[in-house]
């Protein structure tokens, strides 16, 4: 099983529609079991996949161990993804982790899961704290979704700093242009300084997954931008395979 997070310590740079579109992708286009484990209380990817928020019990819960994941996980409309959604009781996840004292609470977790799922796909809150360090050392990839901005170069090199901080083993991090508009040229300049990373363009058919809520690949699967994150995800296939040949017992 591998765990793929999606971080960056900004809001509103794409985590949750790169994370949903690539669990979407990860259970359709592979056939991976996958779950979607969406840690930031917005609860952006249980919107996104229209669950049921009645009858929940508190997302805390499942660290505390009072409760199995099975008692949150919810089953989405597609088949092989599954979606453990967040709530408002994540609010209080930092300060309980750190009293609790366990460093590696959620990668512990991460590992219950590893029975039931090949895929486990994170969607981080916008926090450098206790809980983005615990997502670090839990990871065997990091994908890092930056808007094209000058800025972004900065906040890039600052994720990579934390993560290194956090870790005695780095887990491989792989920044993502997340809503490029090659109309314009600063977007240009940003995809011809960083030609090697992928890219996802900024277009209404991805704005679109909140009000359909749907993946892009389930309501407009010619699409561009439906492509581009079926292009991103075999990628990182790719790269999980290199990773599970040059280290077995980690895969
Ligand atoms: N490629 C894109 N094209 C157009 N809009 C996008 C794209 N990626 C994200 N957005 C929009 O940007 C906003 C923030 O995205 P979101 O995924 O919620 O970011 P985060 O989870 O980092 O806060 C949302 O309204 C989303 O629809
Ligand atoms: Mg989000």
């Amino acid at each position: 099983m591998a765990i793929i997070a999606v971080y960056s310590a900004k809001g509103g740079v794409g985590k949750t529609t790169i994370a949903t579109n690539l669990a979407w992708c990860s259970a359709q286009g592979h056939a991976r079991r996958t779950l979607l484990w969406d840690l930031d209380m917005a609860d952006g990817a249980g919107f996104m996949f229209a669950l049921d928020d009645r009858r929940r019990r508190p997302a805390r819960s499942l660290f505390a161990g009072d409760i199995d994941a099975h008692a949150l996980i919810q089953p989405s409309s597609y088949a092989g993804l599954d979606v453990l959604p967040a709530d408002s009781s994540l609010r209080e996840l930092d300060s309980m982790l750190l009293r609790m004292g366990q460093r590696n609470r959620l990668a512990t977790l991460g590992k219950q899961m590893s029975r039931h799922y090949d895929r486990l796909i994170l969607d981080c809150p916008p926090m450098l704290n206790e809980l983005s360090a615990q997502v670090m050392r839990a990871a065997t990839l990091v994908i890092v979704p930056l808007p094209p901005s000058p800025l972004s170069a900065r906040a890039f090199d600052f994720v990579v700093e934390e993560i290194r901080r956090h870790t005695k083993r780095p887990p491989p991090i792989l920044p993502v242009l997340s809503m490029i508009d090659r109309r314009r040229s600063l977007h240009c300049e940003a995809l011809a300084a960083n030609p090697a990373w992928p890219w996802i363009p900024m277009v209404s058919a991805v704005e679109q997954c909140a009000v359909q809520r749907r993946p892009v690949g389930a309501f407009a699967p010619s699409s561009p931008a439906a492509q581009s994150f079926a292009r991103l995800w075999d990628g990182i296939e790719r790269k999980l395979a290199k990773m599970a040949v040059r280290s077995p017992v980690a895969a």
